[in-house]
């Protein structure tokens, strides 16, 4: 019945289209110049340095249409090295894009790199944020919003107006600071409070008309906390999750892990005043609550009365939650898939497009593979570290993807990390996991510490499946949801606890793969999934950008053949 054969046909036609794009058609540019400075800001009432971009923190906001060229000219006036990378925007066949420094070489002080990315095939939710040293401790970051174009429908009327809203927990300390400490070998303390855009409690105001819709696109640009976001006397629903629209079910609060992007509509359907929007820690012994107001236009009131409590209940409640969360709305638009007889989502109202990856369908796609990842805490030569599967990353003295181009070797080695945990001893090593173009993987992460984790992939999205107490067995397949997840970048895993995602690798590259705990990711917890195709052709990956920067040992290279 072939169903693999539709879905190979599928792909390929996918790859013929973007070919043509490639080569023919050019979609909209958008350009950005920014410069990225320290400035004094004082987001707790304390004064710190901060990362600006164009004087402002947060960052400025990225506003897109599917399939727009992106090309943003960074000036690095920092006295270091810096580099943005872009949470959640796949980078297609361009991870040298991706702006960690597994893949991209840092911009030097004084001097400027201009990204180019396109966004492709993509709608949603997302941010970008400083991926070296500890600068995301500073700020650097700011929204992404990928707009659907035009003629795509969106399964929800147009918003009267639709905010940003980066929440995130905050130290007193500078970055420097707190690089420092875990250089040392130290965790970090607790933070030492949250964040609204940038500002402390009652700093931040989002004004509504009465009887108007708004949307929020809520990102966790913290550094560790799993937030619930709440709003006192308003019901949220929610649409979108880092870039799937979904059933649109109601919530009165929402938990968003470290590193995770939803949109929420809310209706200003109360008596006018003014309202307390509320984000507070979860899974923490002491909770941190900050606030901010959602002002009516026609308020009559200050904000007044008790800050709205968060969940009591904490992991059953969150896993509740998070399995309640799933792909696009109501019947109209599921139709049966004639094979199978199963119902689909019918994409041309979840995506971005009326998407042959319509008939793509995850749950019906036999696994070539499936890796298995176990986080671990230790100390190594007297140091905390983190790994996944006994590993603690170490960067190279050369961007991977850099190295991989020049085939400079010595720099990384494939297979340098198993695909499944293997009870060895904490070790350090500059580590990269090989995969094949084309593969659907199954991903299981096992957490067998008593923390929420958060884990971040890039250049893809994926289905969660699936998530439970206990440890993973094959029987917990039984349990998949393989008609209507979300498909998304970020995923959390609880307590003591599995996660599992499918993944379709159909993204040529070098991909960063790291736990969004940011000290955990700092001290090794992450590594690179090397996604390789034999065929060196544009259609699988374009070549390595003509204003590369050059670093390491593959300072003086040249990216061309003379
Ligand atoms: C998946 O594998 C099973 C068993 O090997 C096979 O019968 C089936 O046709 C495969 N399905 C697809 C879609 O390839
Ligand atoms: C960046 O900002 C700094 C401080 O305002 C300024 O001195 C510098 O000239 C700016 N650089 C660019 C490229 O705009
Ligand atoms: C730096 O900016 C200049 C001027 O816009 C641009 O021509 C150049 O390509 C940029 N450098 C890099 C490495 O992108
Ligand atoms: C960062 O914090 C450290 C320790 O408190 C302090 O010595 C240093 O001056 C701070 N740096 C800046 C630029 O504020
Ligand atoms: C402002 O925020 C704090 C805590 O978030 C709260 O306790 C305080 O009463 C708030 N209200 C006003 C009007 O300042
Ligand atoms: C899919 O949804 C769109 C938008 O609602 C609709 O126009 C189209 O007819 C639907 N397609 C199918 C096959 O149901």
């Amino acid at each position: 019945m072939g169903c693999r054969a539709t879905c190979r046909q599928v792909l390929v036609c996918v790859t013929l289209c973007c070919t043509l794009v490639f080569v023919n058609a050019e979609d909209p540019y958008r350009f950005f110049t920014w410069n990225v400075t320290y400035g004094d800001i004082y987001p707790l009432g304390v004064k710190q340095q901060g990362i600006l971009i164009n004087g402002q923190f947060p960052g400025p906001d990225i506003y897109s249409v599917t399939n727009n060229n992106l090309i943003i000219n960074v000036y690095n006036s920092l006295p270091e090295p810096f580099l943005l990378s872009w949470n959640g925007v796949q980078q297609r066949r361009n991870s040298y894009e991706d702006g960690v420094y597994g893949t991209t070489c840092p911009i030097p002080p004084g001097k400027n790199f201009t990204y180019i990315l396109q966004v492709k095939d993509q709608i949603g939710s997302f941010y970008y944020y400083p991926s070296l040293a500890f600068h995301k401790a500073a700020g650097g970051f700011g929204g992404i919003r990928i707009l659907s174009r035009p003629l795509i429908p969106v399964p929800f009327p147009e918003p009267a107006d639709d905010f940003t809203v980066l929440i995130g927990d905050w130290y007193k300390a500078n970055h420097t600071a707190l690089k420092a400490i875990l250089d040392r070998g130290h965790k970090l303390p607790s933070p030492d409070g949250i964040l609204v855009n940038g500002r402390g409690p009652n700093q931040t105001y989002f004004t509504f008309q009465p009887g108007k819709t708004y949307r929020l696109r809520i990102s966790n640009v913290g550094l560790q906390h799993s937030l619930n976001f709440r709003i006192q006397g308003h019901k949220m629903k929610l649409v979108e999750v880092e870039g799937t629209h979904t059933l649109q079910t109601t919530y009165s609060s929402l938990d968003v892990h470290a590193g995770q992007s939803y949109s929420v509509l809310v209706t200003a359907d109360q008596t006018a005043r003014d309202y307390y929007i509320a984000v507070s820690t979860r899974f923490t012994t002491k909770i941190l609550t900050t606030t901010a107001i959602l002002h009516y236009s026609n308020s009559a009131k200050q904000v007044s009365g008790p800050i709205p409590g968060g969940p009591t209940i904490e992991i059953d409640w969150s896993l509740n939650q998070a399995r309640s969360i799933r792909r696009v709305p109501c019947n109209s638009l599921l139709i049966p898939d004639i094979a199978t007889g199963l119902a689909m989502t019918n994409l041309t109202a979840s995506g971005p497009r009326p998407n042959p990856q319509g008939s793509y369908h995850y749950g019906m796609i036999n696994l070539t593979r499936t890796i298995k990842l176990e986080s671990s805490a230790a100390q190594v030569n007297g140091k905390q570290r983190y790994a996944v599967n006994s590993v603690s990353f170490v960067p190279a003295d050369t961007p991977l993807k850099i190295a991989d181009y020049f085939k400079i070797g010595g720099v990384f080695r494939v297979g340098s990390i198993s695909d499944h945990p293997t009870g060895k001893k904490m070790y350090l090593d500059t580590s990269v996991m090989g995969a094949d173009f084309r593969a659907f993987v199954e991903i299981v992460f096992q957490n067998h510490e008593n923390i929420v984790q958060s884990w971040h992939i890039n250049g893809y999205s994926f289905w969660v499946v699936g998530m439970d107490g206990g440890v993973w067995t094959p029987a917990s397949r039984k349990q998949y949801n393989l008609r209507d997840a979300v498909s998304r970048s970020t995923t959390q895993v609880y307590p003591k606890s599995w996660t599992a995602i499918y993944i379709a690798l159909d993204n040529v590259g070098m991909w960063n793969i790291r736990s969004e705990f940011w000290a955990r990711q700092y001290l090794g917890q992450q590594f690179y999934l090397r996604v390789y195709s034999p065929v060196e052709s544009p259609r699988d990956e374009y070549p390595i950008p003509k204003n590369a920067l050059l670093c390491g040992r593959a300072t003086g290279r040249r990216t061309r053949p003379l």
